[in-house]
């Protein structure tokens, strides 16, 4: 069984082949630089680059996998959340394919790629917990089965990517934040700055980086009197321990709130065995050393894709389209893109309101 998955719905256009034996046949990411210039993707310039890229990509990656479409079984494309323009773009590519080889079309959920990837990478078996940590979402689930997820937190504001983006921009570091904060906060010192943990103690999974972000802006606005703080130039040790101690806050609040899930998981799912970190978060060393520790604790195994499979590819809508279509589960040529689609929109709510009281 072969499948070609594409994504497209931010600022990656992407396309892999992977089959059931959880071998990747070939895939090819290509990060659009054309962002970088404005801190941030830009919309409409990403559609235009998926509509410029996306059937060299599609094209190069069965050329390097020596496959042609017709040895296809499905076609998948993410399919929501994401910038519309995009995923339309790949959504568009698909279907004609699956249309032209009259194979069965995937609509495969973003959010559904990055949360079963490590079941291709690591060999996870259902049911898991899972950190589901990216620019744009920020969740703690238990993953039962395709389409089966029980949510029991989320950010209450903005997603944990989010905030390292928006931190790095303040310091001028450049986009995507996550990785240059992990670098510059190698030199740094933790300690030095004391930020807030939002929501710490709360009853619930639930999670916050608002505030956080802006303990951190008002640490940079003291270095100056300049009303627009990417004007205000920081020494580099500063910028360091800065970056530092955001990254220790940032995984503490996380790790704090995936312990308090643990041990609900533990106590619901004595079967369950892994502890999963995915999305373009997970990418993260200090993150995962965070939870690695925690997965001790509460007798889990720990569970992160290789960093590549962490941020957006084509491998993991590949392999979430394979799993749908090896349950059935393929969808109609007229399925409409969706650019919001929750992850645990079918699932039965967790307990609780705002998420399980663990
Ligand atoms: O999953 P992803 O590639 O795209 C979305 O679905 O949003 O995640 C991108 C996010 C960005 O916010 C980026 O800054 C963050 O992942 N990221 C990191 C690291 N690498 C990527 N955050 C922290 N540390 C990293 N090493
Ligand atoms: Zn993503």
């Amino acid at each position: 069984m072969i499948v070609l998955g594409i994504e497209s719905s931010c600022d990656e256009t992407a396309a892999a082949l992977v089959n059931e034996k959880k071998e990747i046949l070939a895939e090819t990411v290509l990060s659009q630089e054309e962002h970088k210039l404005y801190g941030g993707v830009v919309p409409e310039i990403a559609a235009r680059a998926h509509l410029n890229h996306i059937e060299d990509i599609i094209e190069h990656t069965f050329r390097k996998a020596g496959l042609e479409p017709k040895d296809l079984d499905a076609v998948a494309a993410t399919s929501g959340p994401g910038l519309i323009g995009g995923v339309v773009v790949g959504v568009m590519a698909a279907k004609a394919l699956a249309f032209a080889l009259n194979k069965p079309f995937v609509a495969v959920n973003h959010l559904e790629g990055h949360a079963l990837v490590a079941r291709l990478t690591n060999g996870v078996e259902y049911p898991y917990l899972l950190l589901l940590v990216s620019g744009g979402h920020c969740q703690i689930l238990v993953v039962k089965g395709v389409g089966r997820y029980e949510r029991l937190g989320t950010t209450i504001d903005d997603a944990a990517g989010e905030a390292f983006d928006k931190v790095a921009k303040m310091l001028g570091l450049g986009y995507p934040g996550g990785p240059m904060i992990e670098k510059s906060a190698a030199a740094g010192n933790e300690n030095r700055f004391v930020l807030p943990h939002p929501l710490r103690g709360s009853d619930d999974c639930n999670m916050s980086f608002s505030g956080l972000k802006t303990a951190v802006r008002k640490i940079i606005e003291s270095y100056g009197n300049d009303d627009n703080i990417e004007h205000v130039i920081l020494p580099q040790k500063d910028v360091a321990d800065i970056c530092a101690c955001f990254q220790k806050t940032a995984a503490e609040c996380l790790t704090e709130k995936t312990a308090r899930a643990a041990d609900y998981f533990r106590r619901r799912y004595p079967e369950g065995k892994h502890l999963v970190v995915a999305g373009g978060v997970a990418a993260n060393g200090y993150l995962r050393q965070k939870l690695m520790t925690l997965a001790e604790d509460k007798g889990l195994i720990f569970a992160a894709p290789p960093v590549r499979w962490c941020t957006d590819n084509g491998v993991m809508i590949a392999w979430a389209g394979l799993e749908r279509f090896a349950e059935g589960l393929t969808d109609g040529l007229d399925f409409k893109p969706r650019p919001r689609w929750p992850l645990d929109e079918n699932a039965p709510k967790a307990a609780g309101a705002g998420g399980v009281k663990a």
